[in-house]
C-alpha cells in the first residue's frame, strides 16, 4: 500500500516536472516554463542539456493590469505535427513541419486568462500569447491597451549580434555587427530591428524574429546584458509629437493572438538558411485558386530614373512613354523576361504628393500597351507609388485594382517613400499596428483581383505569403537603387555577403540585381561596388520570386554573352542549399529549378578576393551536366576592372568538384543543365 502511494505521488511530481517543459522531435532542443513564487512567468531553452537561454521574462504591462506576475496555471495541452505542405512558390517545392507544442492556460489574479503556446521545432522554437474570448468571465475585457510587451531573450554566451537600427527609414541600412554582451541601448532610439542574426561565441548561429505580424506592431529589441529586450513599435497618437516612445504600442481585443516570436537555432550556417520554421508558422494559404500566380523575372523603366538620365514625371526626358514601354516589352520576351515595370505612367508624380492610380499621363496609352502585352506575353508590373499617403490609397484600393486588372495588370508595385506613412489613423510609424493592417487590407484586397504585390518601403516580412502567395516579394533592405545615388558613394560590397543571413531570412527581396554598366555619367561619385559576375551571383544568392534584371536594355547587349544567363536563370526553386559562406564575407548558394533538372549556383564576395571550392553532390548520381560557368576573369576587380569576365562550359558530374576564384567585390554564377 505504501509503496503504491509513494509511487503515484513520484508519478505525479514527475508529471509535474514533465509537463511544464516540452522537447524538439529530435529531442536536442527542450523549452522549459518556468513560474516565480509571485505567479511572474518566463522561459528558457536548453540544447544537447546546456542552457541557451536563460530564465527570460514574459508578459505585458496592459492599462488593465500588469500582466507579468500573479498568474496560476490552470491547465495545459500538448500537441504534436509531423506533416508537410507544398508552397505556392518559394525556395523550396515541399516543406516539412515536425515540431512539439504545449499550450499552457494561466489566469491572473485579476480574472484575465491568458495562454501561452510554445512550438518546438529541431532548429529552433517558438511561442504566442494567446487572449482567448473572456466575454463570458468574470472580468469582462475585451478590449487591452497594450503599453508594454515584456519578452526577452537572455542568451547564455557572448553573441555578435547582426542587426540593423530601428529608426532606419524603411530598414534601408546597413547591417552591423556589434556584441549585445556589452552593448547596452540607452534609449528607445538605440534599440534594434527585428530580425537580428546571431553569432555565438562557440559558432553556432541564432536568428530572432517574428511570425506572422498580423494587427500588432513590429517587433525591435533593446539589447544589453547578453539578452534582447522586446520594445513594440508604439502608435502615434500626439500629431504633434511624433518621438514620443511612451505611447501605447497596440490596441488587442479578444481573442486576440500575438504574432510568434521565433528563434532559429542552429548549429551550422548553411541549417541557419535552411530552417522553415517562420513559414510554418504561418497560417496555410487562404486563396482558394492560386493558379494565376507566377514567379517571373521582370525588367523596368527604372534605373534610367536613378542614374537620373530619364525622369518620373513628363518632360524630355520622361522614361514611362509608350515607345520606351514598347521598346522594352520587346526586349523583354526576346531575352526570356516575363515582365515589365514602368514607374512614372500615372498622373502626381510632379509633387509626389497627389497621385492619381487610374489616370496616365498623356504619352502612355494604356489601351495599346495592355494588347500589346497581350499580344506579346510579356505582363506589364503596374507601380502605385503613395508617397507615404496609405489612408488615400487604401480609400480606393478596389477601383485601382479594378482598373488594373481591367487593362490585364495582375503584377503591382507598391511604394510609400516617407519615413512616417500617413493611414487612416493620422501619422504613423509603417512598422507600428496601424501601419500594418494597412499593408494587410492591401493584400487581401489585391487578391481579389487577383493581383501580386510588391511591396516597397514596406513592414519587415514575416512569412506572412504562405497565407496570402500574392504578397510575392518585398523591399525593406538598401537596394540596388542606393547605388546609382547615395551620399556615401554606394553599398560596400560587403553589404550584399550580409543580407542572405539577415534580411533575407525573413522573406524574398527586391533588391533588383544586375547592373552590367558601372560608370554613371550624371552621378561619378556613386558606383556599384561589384564586377559584373558579382551581379550574376546575386540572381542566385539573393531569393525573389519577382526577381528584378534592373539595367537598361542597351547596357545588357554590352555583355550579351553574360547576360545570357539572366535570361536563363529561373526564380521559382525545387530546393535550395546554403553551400558554404560566412556571414559579411561571401556565400554560395545552389538552387535546383522547379519542375526541372537544372540546377544553378552563384557565389559572392566581399572587398577581398577567394577561391571557393564546391562539390556537385548536390547533383543526381549517374548523369552528366552541361555546366555553364560565369566567372570573375584574371584582371577582374570591382574597382578598377569590373568587365572582366570568362564564360567557359564543361561537362560534370555529381563526383566533380568546382574550385572558383571570385575577384575584389566580384562573383560567379553557373547553370547545370541536365545532359539528354
Ligand atoms: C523607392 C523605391 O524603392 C524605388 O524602387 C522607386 O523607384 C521609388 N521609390 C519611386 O517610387
Amino acid at each position: 500500500m505504501k509503496k503504491t502511494l509513494l509511487i503515484i505521488v513520484l508519478a505525479t511530481i514527475l508529471a509535474g516536472c514533465q509537463s511544464l517543459e516540452v522537447n524538439s522531435p529530435d529531442k536536442s532542443l527542450s523549452v522549459r516554463f518556468e513560474q516565480t513564487q509571485n505567479g511572474g512567468i518566463a522561459y528558457s531553452v536548453q540544447r544537447d542539456g546546456k542552457d541557451v537561454i536563460t530564465t527570460s521574462r514574459l508578459g505585458f504591462i496592459t492599462d488593465v493590469a500588469a500582466l507579468d506576475k500573479g498568474f496560476k496555471l490552470i491547465g495545459r495541452s500538448r500537441h504534436s505535427e509531423s506533416s508537410s505542405w507544398e508552397t505556392v512558390w518559394g525556395e523550396e517545392r515541399v516543406i516539412t513541419d515536425k515540431h512539439n507544442a504545449l499550450t499552457l492556460c494561466l489566469k491572473h489574479e485579476t480574472g484575465i486568462q491568458m495562454n501561452i503556446e510554445f512550438r518546438v521545432f529541431d532548429d529552433g522554437f517558438a511561442f504566442r500569447y494567446i487572449f482567448p474570448d473572456q466575454t463570458s468571465d468574470t472580468v469582462h475585457h475585451t478590449l487591452y491597451t497594450i503599453n508594454d510587451e515584456l519578452t526577452e531573450y537572455r542568451f547564455v554566451q557572448d553573441a555578435e549580434a547582426w542587426s540593423i537600427p530601428w529608426r532606419t527609414e524603411y530598414y534601408e541600412g546597413l547591417w552591423t555587427k556589434r556584441s549585445i554582451t556589452n552593448h547596452q541601448s540607452q534609449t528607445t532610439n538605440d534599440t534594434l530591428c527585428s530580425p537580428i542574426t546571431i553569432e555565438f561565441a562557440d559558432g553556432t548561429y541564432a536568428f530572432v524574429h517574428e511570425a506572422a505580424l498580423t494587427d500588432y506592431p513590429a517587433q525591435n529589441f533593446y539589447a544589453g546584458d547578453g539578452a534582447l529586450r522586446t520594445y513594440l513599435t508604439p502608435w502615434i497618437n500626439n500629431q504633434s509629437q511624433i518621438t514620443n516612445d511612451q505611447s501605447p504600442k497596440a490596441y488587442i481585443s479578444t481573442p486576440f493572438s500575438t504574432p510568434w516570436r521565433m528563434v532559429i537555432l542552429t548549429k551550422t550556417l548553411p541549417d541557419l538558411v535552411a530552417s522553415r520554421i517562420m513559414l510554418n508558422l504561418n497560417e496555410p494559404c487562404k486563396i482558394e485558386d492560386t493558379n494565376w500566380i507566377h514567379p517571373t523575372k521582370f525588367m523596368g523603366i527604372w534605373w534610367g530614373m536613378h542614374i537620373k538620365t530619364m525622369t518620373w514625371e513628363q518632360g524630355p526626358h520622361h522614361g514611362a512613354t509608350t515607345t520606351n514601354m514598347e521598346r522594352y516589352m520587346r526586349f523583354a520576351k526576346k531575352h526570356n523576361i516575363g515582365a515589365v515595370l514602368a514607374e512614372g505612367w500615372n498622373l502626381g508624380w510632379e509633387d509626389w504628393k497627389h497621385f492619381d492610380f487610374t489616370t496616365p499621363y498623356n504619352d502612355w496609352d494604356m489601351p495599346y500597351l495592355s494588347h500589346l502585352a497581350d499580344s506579346l506575353g510579356v505582363q506589364i508590373v503596374g507601380h502605385n507609388e503613395t508617397g507615404g499617403n496609405a489612408a488615400d490609397y487604401e480609400k480606393d484600393l478596389d477601383s485601382i485594382y479594378r482598373y488594373h486588372a481591367a487593362n490585364g495588370i495582375h503584377l503591382i508595385k507598391t511604394g510609400y517613400v516617407a519615413p512616417i506613412i500617413r493611414t487612416v489613423d493620422g501619422l504613423q510609424w509603417n512598422k507600428g499596428q496601424s501601419g500594418v493592417r494597412h499593408y494587410r487590407k492591401v493584400i487581401e484586397t489585391a487578391a481579389k483581383y487577383h493581383i501580386a504585390i510588391d511591396n516597397h518601403e514596406p513592414v519587415m516580412p514575416t512569412g506572412l505569403q504562405r497565407t496570402y502567395p500574392n504578397l510575392m516579394t518585398q523591399e525593406g533592405v538598401r537596394g540596388q537603387e542606393w547605388n546609382a545615388w547615395s551620399a556615401d558613394g554606394g553599398s560596400p560590397c560587403e553589404h550584399v555577403t550580409v543580407l542572405p543571413y539577415t534580411r533575407i531570412l525573413a522573406g524574398p527581396v527586391d533588391y533588383t540585381p544586375g547592373v552590367f554598366h558601372f560608370e554613371n555619367p550624371v552621378i561619378p561619385t556613386t558606383r556599384v561596388h561589384s564586377t559584373i559576375m558579382n551581379q550574376l551571383g546575386l540572381f542566385v544568392c539573393f531569393y525573389s520570386p519577382l526577381q528584378m534584371a534592373c539595367d537598361l536594355p542597351e547596357h545588357y547587349m554590352e555583355h550579351a554573352d553574360a547576360f545570357r544567363f539572366i535570361e536563363d536563370v529561373p526564380c521559382d526553386w525545387e530546393r535550395s542549399l546554403l553551400v558554404d559562406g560566412k556571414i559579411g564575407d561571401y556565400c554560395v548558394f545552389a538552387r535546383q529549378g522547379r519542375g526541372s533538372d537544372n540546377w544553378y549556383i552563384g557565389g559572392i564576395t566581399d572587398e577581398n578576393s577567394r577561391e571557393v571550392t564546391i562539390p556537385l553532390s548536390m547533383l543526381p548520381k549517374d548523369q552528366t551536366y552541361q555546366l555553364t560557368l560565369y566567372r570573375d576573369g584574371e584582371q577582374a576587380d570591382w574597382q578598377t576592372n569590373p568587365y572582366d569576365y570568362v564564360i567557359e562550359e564543361q561537362t560534370v558530374t555529381s563526383s566533380d568538384t568546382l574550385h572558383i576564384r571570385m575577384a575584389s567585390g566580384g562573383g560567379f554564377a553557373a547553370s547545370l543543365h541536365l545532359r539528354p
